[in-house]
């Protein structure tokens, strides 16, 4: 008998995981939470959100799951793994204990500093006034977190005073965002290049994925503010053979040893999000789950199973877990409704896909889309990721272009400049 999987999730890595899951000899059927059109051609559909974590118990309880693999951090960090484990359900995911490397940035950086695990020097404030005294001595520019999840947005890069001051008012004094805004960090200001670094762990072993970069800004070279992600590539050359073998000596090893020493073993997928500047990795944050669109790109290069990795993982023995890569480069070039990240109108109709597919070579994976009468429409800020594999980074990010501009909605934008640091660090 075949497995069953559920994917908890509903974006566009959700799509590439339930895609690439759906090529697994293993599996039998797959079930998605809330999923997307897109997902709907390799999955059952289930109409419970991602954070319904009782709801998605009882889906995974009541249907004898056999793996449940969470796309998002929100579930995972409102404990989505502990109430499936605790019903024997195998989930590829962390406990909500070790989720804290995303849900808390006042516990990352605590464990950070504890275990000498190289990132920005930072101090924590739960009084606004303490705050703002600490951030108008701090040198320019000056970082501030606000504690828990923001949904990407609790985080300002501060050039002025001013600027930093309005940030922590509205994190500390108006709580913008919740609670999460109980505690801040004040953080220097790192310099040097980008990039995910994402590994499969059983909280010891690591099986790292191959590089990625993602493109955080809505505008051409890095303008504007910052969104879910407007594009991604695979490999990120910035993240050279020495780099990686840093970044896991001095980064992933310790971290993982510091958890299991905390009582609280990390296991899952854990995304690292590293500043390099001449070849020297720190941590800027941590996720515990797949980068979105990272994804994309990265499961288009990966050519052996997935599923066992992910039970594997979910197991807590990594043990043959080998990976089969395609060496060659993979891009995702994300369409957005117009007005994304600030406010967008739904529900135009979405025309081109299948002509963008026929190419060869390229994927198109949905994110923000919805059926109205029919009709594939677009429901979200970050509608479709157009990915596309070519012998050499200028040739896939050629294909994907071609493939974009095939696709036609009304205010659809996507970024020009997808790939370009690869590309001059190509020297192409
Ligand atoms: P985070 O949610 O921590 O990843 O922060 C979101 C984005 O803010 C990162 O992807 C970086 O672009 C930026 N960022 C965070 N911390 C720092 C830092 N210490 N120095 C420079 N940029 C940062
Ligand atoms: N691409 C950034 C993230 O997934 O958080």
């Amino acid at each position: 008998m075949g497995l069953k999987v559920l994917v908890v999730g509903g974006g566009g890595r959700e799509h590439s995981l339930a895609w690439k899951i759906a090529m697994s000899p293993l599996v039998e059927k797959i079930y998605a939470a809330p999923g997307n059109p897109g997902i709907a051609k390799h999955a059952e559909l289930v109409p419970v959100s991602v954070d319904e974590v009782q709801k998605l118990r009882d889906f995974a309880v009541a249907n004898r799951i056999d793996l449940t693999v969470v796309g998002p951090e929100a579930p995972l960090v409102a404990g989505l793994t502990d109430a499936l484990a605790k019903e024997g359900l195998l989930v590829c995911g962390p406990s909500k204990a070790a989720a804290q490397l995303e849900g808390s940035k006042v516990f990352t950086k605590n464990i950070l500093a504890k275990y000498g695990i190289p990132t920005a020097d930072y101090r924590v404030f739960d009084d606004y006034d303490d705050a703002e005294q600490h951030v108008l001595t701090h040198r320019l520019p000056v970082v501030i977190k606000a504690d828990g999840l923001a949904a990407g947005k609790g985080v300002a890069v501060a050039g002025t005073y001013e600027e930093a001051v309005a940030f922590l008012k509205d994190v500390m004094e108006k709580r913008v965002f919740g609670d999460a805004g109980e505690r801040v960090v004040v953080e220097e200001c790192l310099t040097g290049e980008e990039a995910s670094y994402i590994v499969f762990t059983d909280g010891e072993k690591i099986v790292p994925l191959p590089t990625s970069q993602d493109h955080k800004r809505i505008g051409d070279d890095d303008t504007g503010p910052n969104t879910g992600g407007m594009g991604a590539y695979s490999p990120a050359p910035v993240v050279t053979p020495e780099v990686e073998k840093k970044a896991i000596k001095r980064i992933f090893e310790p971290l993982l040893a510091g958890m299991r020493a905390e009582g609280m073993p990390f296991r899952g997928i854990l995304y690292g999000g590293l500043m390099v500047e001449r070849g020297e990795p720190k941590v800027l944050e941590f996720n515990v789950r797949f980068g979105d669109p990272e994804a994309q790109p990265l499961f288009m290069r990966l050519t052996s199973d997935l599923v066992p990795l992910l039970i594997q993982c979910a197991q807590g023995k990594l043990t043959d877990a080998e990976m089969k890569i395609d060496p060659r480069p993979t891009v995702c070039i994300v369409m957005s409704s117009g007005g994304y990240p600030g406010s967008y109108k739904k529900g135009f109709p979405i025309s081109g896909i299948e002509d963008a597919e026929k190419e060869g070579g390229v994927q198109v994976f949905h994110a923000g889309t919805a059926l109205k009468d029919g009709r594939l429409v677009n429901n979200g800020g970050r509608v479709l990721g157009v990915t596309a594999v070519d012998n050499d980074i200028r040739s896939a990010i050629g294909r994907g272009y071609r493939a974009a501009e095939k696709i036609h909605w009304e205010g659809a934008y996507y970024r020009r400049d997808i790939g370009r640091r690869a590309l001059l660090r190509s020297g192409a």
